[in-house]
């Protein structure tokens, strides 16, 4: 049989290619429950082996290990069949297997060449892009996109989709014009698209936007919140949005509403919590008692060793909150990391073990020691994966502790470096204005 776009598949059953289309087309949205969709197919059709593997594709990129188990019992459960599957089945058996073996990269270019040989797979796609992002590869969350997208049209089900993707790897490019004006595209023919929504909020916080973006992620709420994937993250973008424009209790609010009632139990959640509080406290906003619980769920996934952004999120929650022997345990943790042979190492001694020790020094207010490890770290910041939006928290870092060390051309020089790309962003504009109050 074959899926809505002719890709071929081994199983008889016309429900679980129709629940196979579905679960797609809700995971492209990042909108209701794929996972769910899934399982209830594979109750009547135990044998679906892209249903496996459309599972553990997904636990695989959560980035959390705590969903390991998840996965592992997907990926099992897929492989028993492999003798059914066929090649291209086959092959998402063995890019699933390479990223639980934390091979990341080898998964990502997997799931491309998956994608190159079979250019209307969205579900290919879209993983390609997925893993593109969590190794930080800018030019190929649009370039991975090219390659296919001679073979998209809006006859294919799904365009608009690809659309959202396409306009996220354009931003990451810095190509704001067309990314912005795919972005609005791809929404305005999925108005559910939580992606394309997310692509145009980039646009909006990587011009300094912030009205504009606080203004598009309000208006569209109501589509990424309910059922939403990407709830939490877009409502991190809305909380930045509302920080950048001056409205810091508008943030907190946003906080509690969108990030904290999802219960904080993913470590990307996790990381959209972590940046969020660390901007509020470092502009000095009280943010109350919110720290502990993003500690609390933290604690847990500080060994994981897994992914060294997580790392430089939690390292934020613990040295918020004085854990010390939390920090211990994950630097212990990444320094094993960093001996191993894939690219969790590589992301982990370039970046993540020197950021995690600037996180920490600026905690304890040694703000010279934080700039000494953060200033090497970041030209390289996108080794450690996510997004540019995403990244900039520890920019932001670096100028407030260059303020803070009375350190006057550096602070000048990172003020200036932000003023360039936004300059209309109120915070921008207060580093610049603090910078040159700083003694000469
Ligand atoms: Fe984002």
């Amino acid at each position: 049989m074959q899926d809505c776009r002719a890709n071929a598949l081994s199983t008889t059953s016309s429900d679980a290619v129709a629940a196979l289309d579905a679960a797609t087309a809700e995971l492209n949205a990042f909108h209701g429950d794929p996972v769910g969709t899934i399982v209830a197919a594979l109750k009547d059709q135990p044998d679906f082996v892209m249903g496996h593997v459309f599972l553990a594709t997904v636990f695989a990129t959560s980035m959390d290990r705590t969903f390991d188990g998840y996965m592992d019992r997907a990926l099992s459960a897929a492989e028993a069949l492999t003798a059914n599957a066929n090649p291209r089945e086959r092959a998402y058996i063995a890019a699933a297997r390479r990223w639980r073996s934390d091979d990341f990269e080898g998964a990502t270019e997997a799931w491309g060449e998956i994608a190159v040989d079979s250019p209307r797979d969205i579900f290919a796609i879209q993983m390609a892009q997925q893993g593109d992002f969590f190794l930080g590869r800018s030019l190929m969350l649009r370039d991975r996109i090219a390659r296919v997208l001679p073979h998209w049209d809006e006859s294919v089900p799904g365009y608009g989709f690809v659309l959202g993707m396409q306009a996220f790897g354009l931003e990451e490019c810095g190509d704001y014009r067309r990314a912005e004006a795919v972005g609005r595209e791809a929404v305005s023919r999925n108005p559910q698209d939580s992606w394309g929504t997310h692509a145009v909020a980039h646009v909006l916080e990587m011009e300094g936007r912030a009205e504009e973006g606080a203004q598009w992620l309000r208006g569209t709420e109501p589509d990424w919140t309910e059922n939403g994937l990407l709830a939490c993250h877009n409502a991190w973008h809305l909380a930045l949005a509302e920080l950048e424009s001056g409205n810091p209790a508008g943030a907190l609010a946003t906080y509690d509403r969108g990030i904290l009632t999802l219960g904080l139990t993913q470590a990307l959640q996790l990381c959209d919590a972590s940046a969020l509080l660390w901007r509020l406290s470092a502009l000095g906003h009280d943010v109350g008692d919110r720290w502990g619980a993003v500690a609390d769920a933290w604690e847990p996934r500080a060994e994981q060793g897994l992914y060294a952004f997580n790392d430089m999120h939690a390292v934020m929650a613990f040295a918020s909150t004085g854990r010390d022997a939390a920090i211990t345990r994950l630097l212990r943790a990444m320094e094993t990391a960093a001996r191993a042979p894939l690219v969790n190492a590589l992301m982990t001694r370039e970046v993540g073990l020197a950021t995690v020790h600037g996180i920490a020094a600026f905690a304890d207010r040694n703000y010279a020691t934080a700039l000494a490890h953060l200033m090497p770290v970041l030209p390289k910041l996108s080794l450690s994966g996510g997004s540019h939006a995403q990244r900039d928290v520890f920019h932001w870092t670096a100028t407030e502790a260059a303020l803070r060390a009375g350190n006057r051309p550096l602070a000048t020089a990172l003020a200036a470096e932000r003023r360039a790309s936004r300059p209309h962003s109120p915070i921008n504009r207060g580093f610049a204005a603090r910078a040159a109050q700083l003694p000469a």
